[in-house]
């Protein structure tokens, strides 16, 4: 890749993409063997830093650490000196004076990661900033469609929800228009952003929506980044853009679920669509470790 750090999809190259994709098929390869580990970067140090809580992307990208033979420091926020007022400069600064390669940073406000990135050495990777980017999450969401419709190019895919507050729907438009999809955005108008210069369709009727549609991503609702009502209840959201086995049947027979997690169930989506045949969910989960090796690798240069 030509950046050393990964703070966005917007700014990649399709061959990028394509490189990590291909790169990470090989990583899954090594995944499915009794033993797992291998010695690409051994004698790297990474520093995992969440601000902001996190079960899949904290945990997949320890496993991944531990995979590539890293060494690894997990930081702590609540037991740092950040609780006695630390800045994130002096933060980052005192550990870039351990010498450590990567930051792994999750934060609640948009931009953190190219901070860091501008301020220090080591290579950053932006595990999720604010309501900006979660590029680790598109890329292995691309790959997951990738393996399960066998392209990444010319489909239709409906991107439904709180399109508003989710880094994961902005990191994916980017990375899905690059490949020529015709993406549908679908949720109550109040969460749907102007998105300017890219070849969307937007609805507020869900049915219209998904109709035809090879790929279903569903959003989770940020309870916790509303700040006024964006829609009456959670009663009339699942009425009018929950996912059941109703409005599934309205998609393409083979379409696939997707979701990042974690799952509002009954809110966003009905348990009987979550756990069902068409859903890709846990497939996203395991295809993070993949594509997150893939990403360790190709930035570290080696
Ligand atoms: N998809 C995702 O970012 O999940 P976590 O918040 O659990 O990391």
């Amino acid at each position: 890749m030509k950046d050393r750090h990964l703070l966005g999809i917007r700014d990649l190259s399709k061959q990028d993409i394509e490189l990590c994709l291909e790169t990470a098929k090989g990583f899954k390869d090594v995944l499915r063997r009794d033993i797992k580990k291998v010695p690409a970067l051994r004698g790297k140090t990474v520093i995992n830093l969440f601000f902001e809580p996190s079960t899949r992307t904290k945990t997949s990208f320890e496993i991944t650490e531990k995979r590539l033979s890293m060494d690894v420091l997990n930081f702590s926020v609540p037991s740092s000196s950040v609780v006695k007022g630390e800045s994130l400069l002096d933060t980052i600064k005192t550990i870039e004076a351990y010498g450590v390669d990567f930051i792994v940073i999750r934060h609640s406000s948009s931009g953190v990661p190219h901070f860091v990135a501008n301020n220090i050495n080591a290579s950053v990777i932006n595990a999720g900033d604010g309501i900006n980017e979660h590029p680790t999450q598109a890329l292995l969401d691309a790959f997951s469609i990738l393996e399960k419709k066998g392209s990444l190019e010319g489909l239709d895919i409906a991107i439904v929800g709180d399109i508003f507050h989710s880094r994961v729907a902005k990191s994916n438009i980017y990375l899905l228009s690059k490949f020529n999809n015709r993406i549908r955005l679908i949720g109550p108008p109040t969460l749907i952003p102007e998105i300017k210069n890219y070849n969307i369709e937007t609805f507020s009727d869900m049915d219209k929506g998904i109709k035809g549609v090879d790929v279903i991503m569903m959003l989770r609702i940020q309870l916790e980044r509303q700040g006024k009502g964006f829609f009456p209840t959670i009663q009339e959201y699942f009425k009018y853009w929950g996912l059941d086995k109703k409005r599934l049947a309205i998609a393409k027979d083979d379409a696939i679920v997707m979701h990042p997690g974690p799952m509002n169930r009954g809110v966003e989506i009905s348990s009987d669509v979550a756990d069902c045949p068409q859903s890709v969910i846990l497939d996203q989960v395991t295809n993070g470790l993949a594509v997150r090796m893939a990403i360790m690798y190709l930035l570290s240069g080696i």
